[in-house]
């Protein structure tokens, strides 16, 4: 199998590239990736020198060069996108772009190659919060931020193609992801370079927001499966129950790195939070998928990781990464906590 990959760059995107070219001989790789702030080549150091893999630069929405690729391969795994929900608030606009438009021209460059597979990576975001329960695939889905949003339309027209096109598209929804080579805005990569570098940890509001993590390699053998053993016109939840909330992250990154707990800082709340995600992800799990790596491993594996290769991290923690971080944390008023 020929696979695209658009985004491989990024943070899952790459390990999946990894594990496609260790895992499946027969394979090869295109990656198309813009490059963002998000997207870094050295997360492909390991695959360059590899004959079955190819880079090329460039977006998602440009359709000649999506059109020409898709020509060259036999499938396109979905990975592009913008990802960070407090980057929606501010500027939503590159999130529509990217998410919206950036997936209809892979779908339609996927059409007209005739392509019999497609996968949209997706997020359990879509379903927006849910108080109690997990959210299943028939679930409507009510997506509460920018990015949220932007990921549901991109859905929205997956499912659009389906229906009218008979289009061979499967979605996977994931839940949060942390691992290796995460760009160090979303909550576990921040948490564990700050605390290393003794700075305070920013939490959100009062800290009890619960997110469903899973281990990157456990989200990329989830995708993998629903690509090779899903039906298409199917969407499948990507979760590993590993319900934490953000003070209780916070909590476990000190307790690993031997820190004090007054590095945590409560923050202005983020507009908007959903207050838990929670996925069911059973009709994975009857095609022989399951989770290996749980919380407190798969932290620890992270910790181990940031600690081993500052030379990946701390060259992405300047210029522009403080200017949006000094814009996006603000003190809580004075006597709120
Ligand atoms: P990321 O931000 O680390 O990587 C995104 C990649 O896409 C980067 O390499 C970036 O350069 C590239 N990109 C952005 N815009 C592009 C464009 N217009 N054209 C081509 N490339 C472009 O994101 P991630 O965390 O690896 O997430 C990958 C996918 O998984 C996304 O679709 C995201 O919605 C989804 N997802 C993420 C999580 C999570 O917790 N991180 C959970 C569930 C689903
Ligand atoms: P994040 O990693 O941004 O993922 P998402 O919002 O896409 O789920 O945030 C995960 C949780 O951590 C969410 O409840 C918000 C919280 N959080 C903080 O408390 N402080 C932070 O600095 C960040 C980035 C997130």
């Amino acid at each position: 199998m020929r696979l695209l990959v658009t985004g491989g760059a990024g943070f899952i995107g790459s390990e999946f590239v990894r594990m496609t070219l260790g895992e499946h001989p027969e394979d090869a790789v295109v990656v198309l990736d813009k490059l963002t702030y998000a997207g870094n080549l050295r997360n492909l150091e390991s695959v360059r020198a590899d004959a079955r893999f190819r880079f090329v630069h460039g977006d998602i929405g440009d359709a000649g060069a999506v059109g020409g690729l898709a020509r060259e391969c036999d499938v396109i795994v979905n990975f592009a996108a913008e990802s960070h929900v407090d980057r929606s608030l501010e500027a939503p606009g590159q999130f529509i772009l990217t998410d919206v438009y950036g997936t209809y021209a892979l779908l339609e460059a996927a059409r007209a190659a005739g392509h019999e597979r497609f996968l949209q990576v997706s997020t359990d975001e879509v379903y927006g919060e849910v108080a109690v329960g997990r959210s299943q695939e028939v679930d409507p889905l009510r997506p509460r931020s920018p990015y949220s949003a932007s990921k549901a339309g991109g859905e929205m027209l997956v499912q659009a193609y389906r229906a009218s096109y008979g289009f061979p598209a499967i979605v996977t929804r994931g839940s949060n992801t942390y691992g290796w080579y995460q760009y160090p805005e979303k909550i576990i990569p921040l948490f564990i370079t700050n605390a290393i570098d003794d700075e305070p940890l920013p939490i959100y509001g009062d800290g009890s927001a619960v997110r469903d993590y899973i281990f990157v390699s456990d989200h990329c053998r989830g995708i993998d499966m629903a690509l090779r053993q899903g039906t298409p016109g199917e969407d499948y939840n990507v979760g590993a129950r590993g319900e934490v909330s953000g003070v209780n992250v916070a909590d476990a990154v000190l307790r690993l790195l031997g820190k004090a707990a007054d590095l945590k800082q409560f923050v202005r709340d983020r507009p908007g939070h959903d207050r838990r995600y929670a996925l069911d992800s059973s009709k994975l799990r009857a095609l022989g998928w399951q989770p290996e790596v749980g919380f407190d491993e798969g932290l620890e594996r992270a910790v181990r990781w940031y600690v081993d290769n500052q030379d990946w991290w701390r060259p992405l923690k300047s210029g522009d990464f403080w200017d949006f971080y000094r814009r996006n944390y603000k003190p809580l008023q004075s006597g709120a906590r």
